[in-house]
């Protein structure tokens, strides 16, 4: 007897991904969209839940009604996303390794993403109380024990006081194909977050994030890789407290700003600062064609006097100031103790002679000295897949 066509489909699927891809591939049959409708997590971890607006085999229409569905406890979850668009809030609390799979024929690359989750959530910076409203409270995706935890300014250390975090949060959170939109900045109007964590470690795989002024915040205690991802905004878009690390990504601006405005403390275990490898920091693809963004886009400002970033043989358009990186303003510079550096700068947007007297030009040597992934994180961080 033939054996049922799904499985000659699915076996066909798994030989398809497996002979056309290296192992980023990995969910490549599960994120397929090409499977028997009935069977929709085929070839998905055991224990897979699926979310789809369309589809009547879905456990769940929203994503953050998944999310709220799992255990509070350290167990493994996979959610896999259906194609589509979702507005709504997604905010991960829980502890255990939580994975979030976009469905995509095309899993390689975030071009051809078939997820969107957006929201138009923006503080209004005029009428914001600090001590109830947090910019990072805007955020389409939080992945953080609690609130207080997520915030940028109130909270745990500093600020106005709020609950302490009892515990870190998610220890593997990751997301592979999907944007993440704040699609309220696209006015200007105030911070709107795309992505914010705190006390969390997560890692995102061709995803986009995309807004305008704050698109990520990388908080307290937190750690987050970005491979093969794109960063959209303009003001302060990257920001944060923790460790960032960027690998093969785009990292585009829609208007005149900084890409990093970055803080460090030396209270959380982690290391800090933001990290760009082979990556490309360039006028965003979808920029108003009518801005002109020539020298306009710098590579940092320093959030506090600890501040730590560094570029390594990454591509820089014209849209960088030929000054690289910025003071925080000229009567309050902040640039004595902050470590910004570059190495393998390339393109229009590097002149190594126009560059501000604190950023320092490495030799590859002293980048290996001190900013491999290994040296940034205080070990490899056992929660990145790096074969992706
Ligand atoms: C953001 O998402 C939440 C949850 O889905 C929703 O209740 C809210 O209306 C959304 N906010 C905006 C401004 O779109
Ligand atoms: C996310 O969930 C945590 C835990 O329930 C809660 O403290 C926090 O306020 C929520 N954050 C958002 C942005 O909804
Ligand atoms: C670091 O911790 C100390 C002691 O709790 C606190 O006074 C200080 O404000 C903290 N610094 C930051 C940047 O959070
Ligand atoms: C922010 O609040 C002020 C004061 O209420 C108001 O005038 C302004 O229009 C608000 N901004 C936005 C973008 O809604
Ligand atoms: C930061 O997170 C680590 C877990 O990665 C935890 O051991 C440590 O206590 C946290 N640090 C603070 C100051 O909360
Ligand atoms: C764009 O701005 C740059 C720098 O100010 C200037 O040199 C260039 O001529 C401008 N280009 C156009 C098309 O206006
Ligand atoms: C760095 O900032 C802290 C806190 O604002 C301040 O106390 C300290 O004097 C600054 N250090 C330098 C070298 O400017
Ligand atoms: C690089 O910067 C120097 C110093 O500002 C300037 O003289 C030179 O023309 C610049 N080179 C290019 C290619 O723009
Ligand atoms: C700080 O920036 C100012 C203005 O660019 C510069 O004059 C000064 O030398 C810088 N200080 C350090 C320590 O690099
Ligand atoms: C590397 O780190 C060490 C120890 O912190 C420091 O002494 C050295 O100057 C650093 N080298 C570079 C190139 O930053
Ligand atoms: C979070 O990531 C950091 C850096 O890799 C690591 O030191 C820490 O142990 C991680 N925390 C947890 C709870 O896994």
């Amino acid at each position: 007897m033939a054996p049922p066509c799904y499985l000659l489909l699915a076996a066909a699927l798994a030989s398809a991904a497996c002979a056309s891809a290296t192992s980023f591939a990995r969910y490549a049959v599960c994120q397929s969209t090409l499977k028997p409708k009935l069977l929709p997590t085929l070839f998905c971890p055991a224990g897979t839940i699926y979310v789809s607006q369309t589809d009547s085999h879905a456990h769940f229409t929203s994503v953050q009604a998944a999310v709220a569905s799992l255990p509070k406890d350290d167990s493994p979850a996979v959610i896999l996303i259906g194609a589509g668009t979702y507005q709504e809030a997604v905010n991960v609390s829980r502890t255990g390794p939580t994975m979030l799979l976009g469905q995509t024929d095309h899993p390689a690359s975030y071009a051809q993403n078939l997820v969107t989750i957006f929201n138009t959530t923006f503080i209004n910076q005029t009428t914001q109380i600090a001590s109830l409203q947090d910019n990072a409270d805007s955020a389409v995706l939080t992945v953080a024990p609690n609130k207080y935890a997520a915030w940028t300014g109130a909270g745990y250390y500093g600020g106005t006081p709020g609950p302490i975090p009892d515990a870190f949060g998610c220890t593997d959170f990751k997301a592979y194909n999907i944007n993440f939109e704040n699609r309220a900045a696209n006015g200007g109007v105030g911070p709107a977050l795309a992505f914010g964590i705190g006390f969390a470690n997560a890692s995102f795989y061709a995803s986009t994030f995309r807004g305008m002024q704050d698109t990520m915040f990388v908080g307290k205690n937190g750690s987050a890789v970005f491979r093969k991802s794109q960063v959209l905004g303009s003001v302060d878009y990257i920001y944060g407290f923790g460790t960032a690390y960027f690998d093969q990504s785009l990292i585009g601006t829609r208007g005149a700003g900084c890409t990093t405005a970055w803080k460090g403390t030396p209270n959380y275990t982690n290391t800090y600062g933001a990290y760009f490898s082979q990556s490309s920091i360039v006028r965003a693809p979808d920029a108003n064609p009518a801005l002109n963004l020539t020298g306009m886009q710098t590579l940092g400002r320093p959030w506090n006097n600890a501040s730590v970033v560094v570029y390594i043989d990454s591509y820089m358009d014209s849209t960088i100031n030929p000054a690289g990186f910025q003071i925080w303003s000229p009567t309050d510079p902040r640039n004595e103790t902050i470590y910004y550096a570059e190495e393998g700068s390339h393109g229009p947007g590097f002149n190594a002679s126009a560059r501000v007297s604190f950023d320092h030009l490495l030799t590859t040597k002293q980048t290996r000295q001190n900013f491999t992934v290994e040296k940034i994180f205080g070990g490899l961080p056992m929660w990145v897949d790096w074969n992706f």
